[in-house]
């Protein structure tokens, strides 16, 4: 897996793919979304991947996208860009696999889009995030008017988008835009640690769960209710939930196999 763009490895169940243009802070482009995208392919296939880190490493995230390619891009450019930049996030939300994304430093416009598509996302004291697009004359084209608002409300996604202005890692954590603040140096500690946790739950469980929380995001109350009922009997007939009933009752932890 060499990749010019991103570095990517699978180590322990752990698929991590880390941005990495460092010369211009990770700014989103075409090939690196190309890339992304190929390893997001090859995590949802391997089976041995029980869980996806995204993370720029723990100096910055990224900058969001390239501004010396959109500032020469015809519209037919724009329109595959801002389709590439979609196709690849929707990947990220549709994999089956919890993806965390592990924030330090910045992570700016199509940088922070790209982590509202994570399941969970943990950040270094110090980080910035926001949505500067407007002080460009633009408006986030990668989901980010839509995925902000659903995660924070409406108020905080229009104070982010409408002043451009980036909020510290404790304010974000403040409005639920992250879930946890950790020292620089332990970022990627504490991903791999959550990871590690994660991929030692029932794989099918926690698929099950995943697209039931997203579905449901999407529909009505009762639509997304019936949709759980339904998974849920599924997955009871799971060996992976006869195991963990098992368990609970042996008073042994359990041996989950994702069946
Ligand atoms: C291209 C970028 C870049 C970007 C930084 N660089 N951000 N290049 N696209 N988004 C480059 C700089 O030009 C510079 O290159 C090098 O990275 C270091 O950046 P500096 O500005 O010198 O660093 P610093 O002074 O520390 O300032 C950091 C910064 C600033 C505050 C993050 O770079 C900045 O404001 N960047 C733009 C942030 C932004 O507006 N993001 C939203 C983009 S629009 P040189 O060659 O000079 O060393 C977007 C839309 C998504 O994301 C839509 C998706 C469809």
């Amino acid at each position: 897996m060499n990749y010019e763009t991103i570095l990517c490895e699978i180590e322990d169940g752990i698929g991590t793919i880390t941005l990495n243009r460092p010369k211009v802070l990770n700014a989103i482009n075409d090939e690196l979304l190309k890339e992304m995208s190929e390893a997001l392919d090859i995590f949802a296939e391997n089976q041995n991947v029980k869980v996806v880190i995204l993370t720029g490493g723990d100096k910055v995230f990224a900058a969001g996208a390239d501004i010396v390619f959109m500032s020469e891009a015809s519209s037919l450019e724009a329109e595959s860009f801002v389709r590439l930049c979609h196709e690849t996030i929707d990947k990220i939300t549709n994999l089956d696999k919890p993806v965390i994304a592990a924030i330090a430093g910045l992570a700016l416009g199509g940088g922070c889009e790209l982590t509202l598509s994570c399941d969970i996302r943990i950040a270094a004291e110090g980080t910035n995030i926001g949505l500067p697009e407007i002080n460009l004359g633009l408006y986030p084209g990668g989901g980010g008017t839509q995925r902000l608002t659903r995660l924070v409300g409406t108020g905080w996604a229009k104070q982010l988008l409408m002043t451009g202005k980036p909020i510290d890692a404790k304010s974000a954590l403040n409005i639920g835009l992250v879930t946890k603040v950790v020292p620089a140096q332990e970022l990627m500690k504490e991903a791999k640690g959550l990871a590690l946790e994660l991929a030692r739950k029932s794989t099918i469980a926690m698929r099950l769960m995943k697209s039931c929380i997203d579905y449901g995001e999407n529909v009505d109350l009762p639509s997304g209710c019936l949709f759980e009922q339904k998974v849920w009997a599924l997955l009871l007939s799971t060996d992976d939930a006869h195991e963990g009933m098992k368990a609970f009752l042996e008073k042994r932890k359990p041996d989950f196999r994702g069946r």
